[in-house]
């Protein structure tokens, strides 16, 4: 049974890199950084996170299609799939919890063909573009949409 107070962040392909690759886009925080602030305001929520990253697409179906038995919702940055991937749509809706997309950039404010998003017709709502903050916001989103307002 999907714990409603676990919530798993999915990052996709390059976000490895975070931190040195184009900081004028992206910032220059690394993953593990943005992490920590995910953590903390997790435990300020009172809820659990779990963070992963891959770069490769099978992995994140696979663990799309497993998010059910451990978490109440997904937040994730498909990062490139997103422009791309049939499949990680697939399994969100296969999956049947509610995802949140997010990304760092204004992904309406770049080149075109990253102006459609193949995740966000299966997603409850995306947040885009607001650097660090759209994963804070996003997984403020999970949170309220899981168990209520939050005070804090
Ligand atoms: C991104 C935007 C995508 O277009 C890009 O491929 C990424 C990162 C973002 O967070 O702004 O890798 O998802």
């Amino acid at each position: 049974m999907a714990k409603k107070n676990k919530i798993l962040i999915l990052n996709g392909p390059n976000l490895n890199l975070l931190g040195k690759r184009q900081p004028e886009i992206y910032g220059r925080l690394t993953l593990e950084e943005i992490g920590r602030e995910i953590r903390s305001l997790a435990k300020r929520l009172s809820v659990e996170v779990e963070i992963r990253q891959s770069n490769n697409e099978g992995e994140l179906v696979d663990w799309i299609q497993q998010a059910p038995a451990q978490f109440g919702a997904i937040v994730i940055n498909p990062a490139a799939y997103t422009h791309s991937s049939v499949a990680m749509r697939d399994a969100i809706i296969a999956a049947g919890i509610p995802a949140i997309e997010i990304h760092i950039s204004n992904i309406y404010k770049r080149e075109d063909f990253r102006k459609h998003s193949y995740i966000a017709g299966v997603a409850v709502g995306q947040i885009t573009g607001f650097g660090v903050q759209s994963y804070l916001l996003g997984l403020r989103a999970a949170v309220e949409m899981l168990m209520g307002p939050v005070s804090c």
